[in-house]
């Protein structure tokens, strides 16, 4: 029987108790049985909610996938481009060593002094490091420094391939670069579409292909966030 992992049922012709999933409920589901977020990962989602921030932070399962990556790929250095309320950045912190160290990049304060404070509480202060301006102004001061073993990319999705591009040369060989967001309902397959978000991620995609350091793959996902994807990288 279906019980507690049925959502919702459908009747088809003469075949009854076929389910049609619901990604949203069962993205709730898996967060429960599996206790995905503890009380501080709530409450830096509900800090940007009381804040007027649009929740548009990764999914709680999708936190943890990146928490997970930066694991298995032993990053004591991770880059983060587009900060939010922090929602993200102390899922990828949480795996750093004591002495890892995270560079996450805001253009706007007020998302900035939110995620400080979300960061704060969840005393990962000493390893976060938020800084305030345009990504592509603030990426330069990066280069030159120690490498980074992962770096998320999230923030302004026409700017994906310059970001993309700055990963390249930022990330250690054997280093991961994830990219959000790249689905976007499916948009990003119709040459119709014009909105330029879904050009900048066609546009990036196109520029994956054709590096030869970079093995990428594109993975659809569906859950609490709707239908988009993001795309795994590593070089
Ligand atoms: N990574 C976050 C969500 C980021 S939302 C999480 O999953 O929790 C995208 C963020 O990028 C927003 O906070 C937005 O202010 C920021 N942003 C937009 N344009 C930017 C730019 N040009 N440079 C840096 N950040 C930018
Ligand atoms: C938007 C941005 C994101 O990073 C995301 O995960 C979902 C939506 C947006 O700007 O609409
Ligand atoms: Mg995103």
């Amino acid at each position: 029987m279906c019980s507690a992992w049925c959502t919702r049922k459908r009747v088809c012709d003469n075949v009854s108790h076929v389910e049609e999933p619901d990604p949203k409920a069962l993205d709730q589901l898996f967060n429960r049985v599996l206790r995905t977020e503890d009380t501080v990962l709530t409450a830096t989602r509900e800090s940007a909610d009381a804040a007027g921030m649009p929740a548009i932070e990764v999914s709680a399962q999708h936190g943890k996938l990146l928490y997970l990556l930066a694991t298995v790929a032993r990053a004591t250095r991770v880059l983060e481009i587009g900060t939010l309320a922090g929602y993200s950045t102390i899922w990828l912190a949480r795996a750093l060593p004591p002495d890892g160290r995270l560079v996450s990049l805001e253009f706007d304060p007020k998302h900035a002094d939110v995620a400080r404070a979300n960061i704060a509480r969840a005393g990962l202060s000493a390893v976060v490091d938020v800084r305030v301006g345009r990504a592509i102004d603030l990426l330069p001061a990066l280069d030159g420094g120690e490498p980074f073993d992962l770096v998320f990319i999230d923030a302004d999705k026409p700017s994906t391939t310059e970001y993309f591009e700055w990963a390249l040369k930022l990330t250690r060989p054997g280093g991961v670069i994830v990219v959000d967001n790249v689905v976007r309902n499916g948009e990003v397959v119709d040459p119709s579409g014009r909105d330029e978000a879904v050009e900048g991620m066609r546009r990036f995609l196109a520029r994956l292909a054709s590096e030869p350091r970079a093995s990428g793959t594109v993975i659809q996902t569906v859950g609490a966030k709707g239908y988009d994807g993001f795309a795994l990288i590593v070089l």
